[in-house]
């Protein structure tokens, strides 16, 4: 959720800057700020609420020089989201300016305590008592920014990646996180700043990660250094990101979305590379090896996420109780976090993130290893706040996602969890060679079978039309299918704005059945499973009461074909993989949707990429 950037060094600061909000864009956000020092002695801020395209507009005869600067996208939670509320946010002295993702929970009490200092505010937000409480301290004794900033957030309650820079000191940029990421770049022409590494790569691979409670102070030398809040030194080693610029850009598609739904073939040939090995008849896991003893002997696995990612979760479930025989739950993690759940020292609580710095799943995480249990991440982005407070983890590297909607991340984390099942099948001795072969082919084949689908687009494009301006859509699946409904619901949602339920098909009987007429659109996800049978009179039943069936068949379906008033079909796989290819044609069907009504498919209103507010 909203994006922070900075830079100081030799170059023009700005450029970096806006460039920079673009490619955090992504994260979702509703206003926009800058601040550059031109010169010793002159701050200038620049903000508009909106688009980043409205600041760039705004600034056209302003003076944008200055090696040094900062900006923020904002996703407001204090106040509303307007002007005076974007940040950067001033201090009375008009000496500091800063930026601020996250919520300072205690902000109350210490306005209350400034304000009877003098300290007048010009917004409604919490970030904006933090830079009064930072120029308070500062102003009051001789020390340097960086002791005034440890000293402020020491103060602080909440969570926090902030960047300040003083009007009269240009040569520094000082930066601090807790729970909020922050990602720093080393390049030849100076220092760069960022929410994650996105708008750092396309100028160095070179980056430090910051711990919780890390403040930076980044020169314009080159130089920086990096300490905790009591000022004791903190040793990084800079790692090698390696994010390819090709991965950041639409290349040719109108929407990140559309191209990421099409990059799935590659991208999950990628997520099993090195690990899916046909010549070994072998899925090489490292962190089961690695952790073959604590899994083999947990007693239960209790998978954590939200959203889409909880989706791929209970599809997770289904694998490991499957092929392991291990029960699993599945939870929300916003749900989990805040009742009191049994954890016994052995379970496995496995996180499931794309972002890995979602707020809530990253608290789960931490609570359960404060009562012993053993963490597992499964995250797409490297050197995210969860893949490193986890015990161990399989990253699914389907490369950076910056469609709001998640398509391939999901795709990517079914992978990854049939992956792990089935490696763990196997050292429980569960897989014999024979099925090992089996499942090896059929993974490696998941890349051509998505393809196969991917070849109905303008049969899909063709179907959204008609479908483009209904109310309500509901959707329906059984067994691995049933959270591929879910999934499928939740990207028309998101996108769409069209209200739509995913529900298991025999559901329906308990009451959603009264929702059918014909304006009714069902999706129904009907491919030849051991469930087949079912589903064909669960769409009866909807046809029946006259509902429109758009179904989802295993390639050669005869019977579903003369209910449904669409069908689309897939390429047939093990029953457990479906949700990889059925999911295609849904993504498929939610994009086009929206598209056609015009929509902002990949910054869909109210949302963001990464949710690191809870
Ligand atoms: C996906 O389309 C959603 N935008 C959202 O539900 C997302 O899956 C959820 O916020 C979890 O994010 P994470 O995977 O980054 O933790
Ligand atoms: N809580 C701050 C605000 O509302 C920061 C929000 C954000 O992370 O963008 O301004």
């Amino acid at each position: 959720m909203c994006g922070i950037v900075g830079y100081i060094g030799k170059g023009q600061a700005y450029p970096v800057l806006i460039n920079g909000l673009n490619r955090l864009e992504y994260r979702g956000y509703d206003s926009a700020g800058v601040a550059m020092i031109p010169e010793k002695g002159t701050l200038n801020i620049y903000k508009a609420a909106g688009k980043v395209k409205q600041l760039e507009d705004s600034v056209k005869n302003c003076n944008i020089e200055g090696h040094v600067g900062i900006a923020h996208t904002r996703w407001a939670t204090h106040g509303a989201p307007n002007k005076e509320n974007a940040h950067p946010h001033c201090s009375m002295s008009g000496r500091l300016a800063l930026v601020h993702n996250g919520i300072i929970e205690n902000y109350g009490v210490l306005k209350d305590k400034l304000t009877e200092k003098g300290y007048v505010f010009s917004s409604t937000t919490d970030t904006e008592v933090l830079v009064q409480l930072i120029d308070y301290i500062y102003g009051a004794g001789d020390m340097s920014l960086v002791a005034a900033v440890q000293l402020a957030l020491k103060e602080v309650i909440g969570a926090y990646a902030i960047a300040v820079i003083d009007r009269d000191n240009p040569d520094m940029i000082v930066a601090a996180r807790k729970s909020s990421p922050l990602v720093i770049g080393m390049a030849e022409d100076g220092l760069y700043l960022a929410s994650d590494a996105t708008p750092i790569v396309e100028y160095t691979n070179k980056v430090i990660y910051l711990d919780d409670e890390e403040v930076a102070c980044l020169n314009m030398d080159g130089t920086y250094r990096i300490v905790d809040l009591d000022n004791a030194d903190c040793c990084h080693e800079a790692q090698t990101v390696a994010v390819n610029i090709g991965q950041l850009q639409k290349g040719g598609f109108p929407h990140f979305m559309i191209k990421e739904i099409f990059d799935q073939p590659e991208c999950l040939a990628d997520c099993m590379r090195g690990r899916v090995l046909k010549d070994m008849n072998k899925i090489v896991v490292s962190a089961v090896i690695e952790n073959r003893d604590v899994l083999l002997n947990a007693r239960r696995f209790i998978i954590v996420a939200c959203g889409t990612s909880w989706h791929a979760g209970l599809i997770g479930k289904q694998l490991i109780e499957d092929f392991c025989r291990i029960p699993v739950e599945v939870e929300y993690a916003s749900e989990f976090r805040y009742r009191n759940p049994v954890i016994n020292e052995g379970d496995v609580v496995m996180a499931v993130s794309q972002s890995g710095e979602t707020a809530d799943t990253l608290a789960a995480i931490e609570m359960a290893k404060e009562k012993g249990a053993f963490i597992y991440g499964v995250c797409n982005v490297v050197g995210s706040s969860i893949a490193r407070a986890a015990d161990a983890g399989s990253y699914i590297h389907v490369g950076p996602e910056i469609g709001v909607a998640s398509t391939k991340a999901f795709t990517g984390q079914v992978t990854v969890l049939t992956m792990i099942a089935m490696a763990l099948a196997k050292e429980m001795g569960r897989a014999d060679d024979g099925f090992m072969a089996k499942v090896i082919d059929e993974l490696l084949s998941l890349p051509e079978k998505i393809k196969e689908v991917l070849a109905f687009d303008e049969y899909i494009k063709d179907i959204a039309r008609i479908f483009t301006y209904v109310h309500n859509f509901i959707y329906l699946g059984r067994g691995y299918a049933f959270p591929v409904a879910l999934e499928g619901a939740l990207k028309l949602k998101e996108i769409s704005y069209i209200h739509a339920e995913g529900y298991p098909a025999a559901e329906m009987k308990h009451g959603p059945i009264a929702l059918i007429d014909s304006n009714m659109p069902v999706v129904v996800i009907a491919t030849k499973t051991h469930l087949y049978d079912k589903v064909v009179s669960n769409v009866q039943e909807i046809k029946s009461r006259g509902g429109r069936i758009l179904a989802v068949v295993t390639k050669g379906d005869t019977v579903i074909k003369n209910m449904a008033d669409f069908c689309i079909e897939i390429p047939e796989t093990m029953e457990c993989m479906e949700p990889v290819v059925a999911s295609i044609p849904l993504q498929l069907l939610a994009y086009h949707v929206a598209a056609n009504k015009g929509l902002d498919v990949d910054r869909p209103r109210n949302l963001a990429k990464s949710v690191t507010v809870e």
